[in-house]
């Protein structure tokens, strides 16, 4: 924060000069708030003259959220500076949104029209504090960007597997390579730095008095305030010299497909180790009036092994495929082998569902669909995507000794399913498709009480209510925004 006398005179004029005025559009009061912004916060201020505003505005992943346009934007260096904006934005109650890495594929989730952006673009800093063993990180740092510079040191966060994707990936849970034996990302929390909606800061940890919202930030999104450190507990994964890793890709052909959907359905339900990996996206790609329909699995072990164990990944390694990519990798060439691939500045449309392994009929089910939803709307997609993200039951252990979190499956190895959409380039509307994912969420239900995946669902979602902690995250969101102030303002997931 940038006190200075000169401002703190204008911050006494200007609130009674507010106070003063009855009739005022929420537009005023953006200006209003971002004018005092300005005095108290300097250049980190920008409005849409400012030379940073349009890189800002066009930088979420999703082109549907560059056509937002804020009445300011906050380029946060610290924390303070995100207190002085929380406190401005809550007192003139104006619209506001958090970017971190932009990756969000929800229209207007990391996005604002006349209210106030606050940017982490500037705070971008990871660090790994031996005496304690945990990594610390700003908001605005992209999980590729961690795993380079922790690896001379041999550690890694529990992150994304895309090298681009941000920290707002934690919030809602974050699935990694890493997650089948240490967790979602969120259950590695050890302590976070929150500003509460009204601007104030707290220091949250699994054992102090904001216990029970340490807990809400591992699945509550970006409901309960905006974190502005992460300490997480740092992960053994060795140098680029340690090629402790075995894996790669499987492309397979679309005649393989119904094999490989029972594969993905066997695997969570048959595999319970830790170091076992996999990941099977389906996918159908348009591009220059060429169609190409084929699914990709990436499957890797951590063991010294110079091949994939034949009892864990054997009906993988069997079914008919066109292309085989497997070698020693250390965990950086694994954290950066999807590295490349998020396909930025096209408009998304994503929805989620979830289903119990083993329930291969469902499976079938959710296949065929989606090759309907893909190929009814073919002409209009550039990439229809359906990826399956093993949750196996070692990884929902890890959470539960780890005191919980928000989402609180079962005991039941699931797979969590991503039907993910890129439209063509300059295309700033969903139009039918939105429909079309409507359709496909009612034919494709997920499994009976397998929660659904927050950063990977559709806006209409009702994701929180698949969670097993649901009515304690409404408690809690209850507690910390008692006026529903974010869920007036700012948007994000519903149903609190
Ligand atoms: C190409 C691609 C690959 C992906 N791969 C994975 C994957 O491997 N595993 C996985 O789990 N997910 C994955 N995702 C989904 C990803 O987790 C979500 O899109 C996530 O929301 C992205 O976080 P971000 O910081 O990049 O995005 P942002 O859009 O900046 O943030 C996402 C949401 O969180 C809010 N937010 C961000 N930071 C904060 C904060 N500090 N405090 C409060 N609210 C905040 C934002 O306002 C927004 O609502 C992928 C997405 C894409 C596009
Ligand atoms: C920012 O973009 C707008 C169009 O959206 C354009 O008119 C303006 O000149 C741009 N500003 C800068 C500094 O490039
Ligand atoms: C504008 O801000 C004031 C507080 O400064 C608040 O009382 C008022 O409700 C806000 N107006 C709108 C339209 O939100
Ligand atoms: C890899 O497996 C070994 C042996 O089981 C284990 O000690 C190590 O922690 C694992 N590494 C990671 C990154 O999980
Ligand atoms: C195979 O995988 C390795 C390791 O990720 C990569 O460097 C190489 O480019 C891949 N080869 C092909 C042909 O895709
Ligand atoms: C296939 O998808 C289209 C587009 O959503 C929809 O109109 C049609 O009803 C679907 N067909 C079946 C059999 O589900």
């Amino acid at each position: 924060m940038r006190f200075s006398p000169a401002s703190c005179v204008f911050l006494f004029f200007s609130g009674s000069y507010a106070a003063s005025i009855l009739h005022r559009s929420e537009s005023n009061n953006a200006t209003l708030a971002c004018n005092r912004l300005q005095t108290l916060l300097g250049t980190i201020i920008e409005t849409s003259t400012g030379p940073d505003f349009n890189a800002t505005v066009n930088s979420p992943r999703n082109l549907f959220n560059t056509e937002f346009r804020p009445a300011c934007i906050v380029l946060a260096e610290d924390t303070a500076d995100v207190q002085t904006a929380m406190a401005a934005i809550y007192e003139f109650e104006i619209d506001y949104a958090v970017q971190a890495g932009g990756h969000s594929a929800n229209t207007g989730w990391n996005a604002v029209d006349g209210g106030i952006l606050i940017s982490f673009e500037r705070m971008n800093q990871v660090s790994y504090d031996a005496s304690k063993d945990t990594i610390t990180m700003q908001p605005g740092v992209r999980w590729g960007q961690s795993a380079i510079a922790l690896e001379p040191q041999g550690v890694a966060p529990v992150g994304g597997r895309v090298d681009d994707v941000g920290t707002g990936l934690m919030l809602g849970g974050g699935l990694s390579f890493l997650s089948p034996g240490h967790g979602f990302a969120a259950d590695n929390y050890v302590e976070l730095d929150v500003v509460l909606v009204d601007g104030s800061l707290v220091t949250a940890s699994a054992t102090n008095q904001y216990a029970d919202l340490f807990r809400a930030l591992k699945g509550g999104a970006n409901r309960f305030g905006i974190v502005t450190r992460y300490e997480v507990q740092a992960i053994h994964t060795g140098t680029s010299n340690d090629k402790t890793w075995f894996g790669g890709s499987i492309t397979y052909p679309e005649s393989s497909f119904e094999d490989l959907i029972k594969a993905v359905s066997h695997f969570v339900k048959n595999t319970d180790d830790p170091n076992a990996v996999h990941l099977s996206i389906f996918v159908r790609v348009d591009a220059d009036n060429q169609e190409t329909v084929v699914g990709t699995t990436w499957l890797f072990y951590n063991g010294t092994g110079t091949d994939l164990p034949e009892n864990i990944f054997g009906e993988f390694l069997a079914i008919p495929s066109l292309a085989t990519n497997l070698s020693s990798l250390s965990y950086l060439d694994v954290a950066l082998i999807l590295a490349g691939s998020s396909t930025p500045g096209q408009g998304t449309v994503w929805g989620a569902t979830a289903l119990a392994g083993g329930e291969d009929d469902l499976y079938l089910d959710t296949l065929r669909h989606w090759t309907n939803f893909s190929a009814s709307f073919a002409s209009d997609l550039t990439v229809s995507s359906l990826a399956f993200t093993p949750v196996p039951l070692s990884q929902i252990e890890y959470g539960r000794e780890r005191g919980g979190n928000a989402i609180d499956p079962p005991l039941v190895g699931y797979n969590a399913i991503l039907n993910g959409n890129i439209l063509p380039p300059g295309v700033i509307t969903a139009g039918d498709i939105q429909q079309g994912m409507k359709l496909f969420l009612e034919q494709a239900p997920s499994s009976p009480g397998i929660p659904l995946y927050v950063n990977e669902c559709d806006s209409d979602q009702e994701v929180f209510a698949t969670y097993g902690e649901f009515d304690f995250l409404k408690e809690t969101y209850a507690k910390y925004d008692p006026t529903r102030f974010n869920i007036r303002h700012t948007r994000g997931p519903v149903g609190l």
